[in-house]
C-alpha cells in the first residue's frame, strides 16, 4: 500500500485476471447500462426529435442544425434496426450511444441537440414512454384472455362443479360462474393498467438536471409531440419519479399473482384425481420415462413467474428506498427489473390465454364431483329454514346430523329415506328432495353475483358490453 503502483497491483489481485485492465475497467462494468438500455433505442430518438423540433420552433437552434439532427436520428434508428449499429460499452447508455453515432454522421449540429436537457430528464422520458407502452400492450392482452374466459363462461353456464373452501368440497357452483370469477380479477388488473397510464401521461422531458432551464423552452409543445396529457410540474420531483415503474411492477405482481392462481387450479384440475379438465397437446409435454403422463408444464411455469415478477418489485422498491432527491445513479437498476417482469408477465398472460382457449372441459366428471362430499348440505339447511321455520342455527345441527347419517350409511344426502329424515326431524316431506339435487342447488342461487346459471348470463352479458 502507499504509492499508486501497489495500489492497483492489490486491486488486480482482488478482482482476478478478468479485469487485467485495473478499476477503470472495474468502473465501465459496473457503470454502463447499454447491456439493457438499448431496448430504449426508439423511445429515445422519438424523445430526441421531438426536443430537436421544440428547440428549433423556439429559435434556440436553427432549422437547419434541427433538420440535420432529425435527419441523422432517422438514419441511426434503421441502422439499429436493421442490426448494423455498434454499440460501445464505453459511451455507457443508450443515450451517449446514440449521440457519438449522430456527431459522426452530421458533425458539430450535433451538439446542439442536448441544449436545455440532462440525461436525467431524457431517461425519464424514454423509460416513461417504454412503460406506456408496455402497459397499453398488457391492456390488450388481458382484454383477450378476458374474452377467452367469456367465452368458456357461456358455454358452460349451466356446467355444475364443486365449489372449495379450503380446497374441500363446499357448496355446487357453475364452471361458467368459476370462470367470471377470473374475468373480475383479471377485469381489476386491466383497470390497475388504466389507471397506471393515466397516472404516468406526463412527460419529463425538459426537466432538465434538476432545476428546469434558463433556455425560452416549450414543454407542452413536447408533451403533446410525444403523446403525453401535459407536462410534469416539477423538475425535481421529475427527475427522481420511479413510481411509474414501481407501479407497473405492482400491477404485475398482482396479475402474476392471479395468474399463479389459475395456474394453481389448472394443475389441479388436470391430475387424473380431479379430472376436471385435459389440457391440449399444445400446453402439455410428456414424460421421458413414464409414458402415460401428460405434465401442465405451461401451467407451471406460469405459477412460477409469479416470483421473478414479485422479486423485481421489491428489488426496485428496495433500490429506491431512502433514495435522496434528485437523480442519483441507483436509479438505474430501474430497467432490468422492468423489461424482466414485463416479458414474464407478457409470457404467462399469453400461454394463459392458450390454455384458457383450448382446454377440454370434462362436464361429467365435474358433475359428479359436485355431488359428492355432501355438497348439497346448505340447501337442506335453507330448506328447514323456509318450509319448516326453523332458526338456521337450529337447521344446521338438524342438516349436520342427518349427513352425519349419511356418512354412516356411506350414501349421499338425497338417497336417505323419508323416514330416516323424519326421524332426525319429524317436519321433513319429500319435498325436501327437491333442492338436494346439484343442478337445484345451483339454480336457487339467484342473489346477485350468485352461481345460478341466470345470473351468470347476466354476469357475462355486463361484461360483453365492457371490453
Ligand atoms: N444510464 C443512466 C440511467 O439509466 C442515464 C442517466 C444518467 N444520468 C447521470 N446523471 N449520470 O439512469
Amino acid at each position: 500500500m502507499g504509492d499508486g503502483t501497489s495500489e492497483t497491483k492489490s486491486s488486480n489481485q482482488m478482482w482476478g485476471g478478468r479485469f487485467a485492465q485495473g478499476p477503470s475497467a472495474i468502473m465501465e462494468e459496473i457503470n454502463a447500462s447499454i447491456g439493457f438500455d438499448k431496448k430504449l433505442f426508439a423511445q429515445d430518438i422519438r424523445g430526441s426529435i421531438a426536443h430537436a423540433t421544440m428547440l428549433s420552433h423556439q429559435g434556440i437552434i436553427s432549422a437547419d442544425d434541427k433538420d440535420k439532427i432529425v435527419h441523422g436520428l432517422d438514419t441511426i434508428l434503421s441502422e439499429i434496426e436493421s442490426g448494423q449499429f455498434e454499440f460501445s460499452r464505453r459511451l455507457e447508455d443508450i443515450h451517449m450511444n446514440i449521440e457519438a453515432r449522430l456527431s459522426d454522421l452530421i458533425g458539430p449540429a450535433a451538439g446542439r441537440l442536448h441544449t436545455a436537457r440532462s440525461r436525467n430528464d431524457q431517461v425519464a422520458l424514454d423509460f416513461r414512454l417504454w412503460v406506456k407502452e408496455e402497459l397499453q400492450k398488457c391492456e390488450g392482452m388481458l382484454t383477450s384472455l378476458i374474452a377467452a374466459f367469456l367465452d368458456r363462461a357461456e358455454e358452460h353456464a349451466e356446467t355444475v362443479m364443486p365449489g372449495f373452501t379450503h380446497l374441500q368440497t363446499a357448496q355446487p357452483v357453475t364452471f361458467g360462474h368459476h370462470c367470471m370469477a377470473y374475468v373480475e380479477m383479471f377485469g381489476r388488473d386491466r383497470q390497475r393498467v388504466r389507471h397506471a397510464i393515466e397516472h404516468m401521461d406526463e412527460s419529463p422531458i425538459g426537466a432538465a438536471a434538476l432545476a428546469g432551464t434558463g433556455f425560452p423552452i416549450d414543454r407542452h409543445m413536447t408533451a403533446k409531440a410525444l403523446g403525453f396529457r401535459e407536462p410534469t410540474r416539477n423538475s425535481i420531483d421529475t427527475v427522481s419519479d420511479r413510481d411509474f415503474a414501481l407501479e407497473f411492477l405492482s400491477i404485475a405482481s398482482i396479475c402474476a399473482v392471479h395468474l399463479s392462481r389459475l395456474a394453481e387450479e389448472i394443475v389441479i384440475w388436470s391430475t387424473p384425481q380431479f379430472g376436471f379438465v385435459r389440457l391440449s397437446d399444445a400446453f402439455s409435454t410428456g414424460s421421458s420415462i413414464m409414458p402415460q403422463k401428460k405434465n401442465p408444464d405451461a401451467a407451471e411455469l406460469v405459477r412460477a413467474k409469479t416470483g421473478r415478477i414479485n422479486g423485481s418489485l421489491i428489488a426496485l422498491l428496495t433500490v429506491m428506498k431512502g433514495l435522496p432527491l434528485a437523480y442519483s445513479k441507483d436509479m438505474q437498476e430501474d430497467k432490468e427489473q422492468v423489461f424482466d417482469s414485463a416479458e414474464s408477465l407478457e409470457l404467462a398472460i399469453a400461454a394463459m390465454t392458450g390454455m384458457v382457449r383450448d382446454m377440454t372441459i370434462r362436464v361429467d366428471r365435474m358433475k359428479a364431483a359436485a355431488g359428492s362430499g355432501y355438497s348439497t348440505a346448505t340447501d337442506l339447511a335453507d330448506w328447514l329454514v323456509r318450509e319448516a321455520g326453523l332458526p338456521f342455527r337450529d337447521a344446521h345441527h338438524v342438516t349436520g346430523r342427518a349427513v352425519a347419517l349419511a356418512e354412516q350409511k356411506a350414501c349421499e344426502l338425497a338417497e336417505l329415506s323419508l323416514a330416516d329424515l323424519q326421524a332426525i326431524h319429524p317436519d321433513i316431506t319429500d319435498k325436501v328432495f327437491g333442492v338436494l339435487t346439484v343442478e337445484a342447488s345451483v339454480a336457487s342461487r339467484t342473489s346477485f353475483g350468485g352461481t345460478a346459471p341466470s345470473e351468470v348470463r347476466k354476469q357475462i352479458a355486463w361484461w360483453r358490453t365492457r371490453n
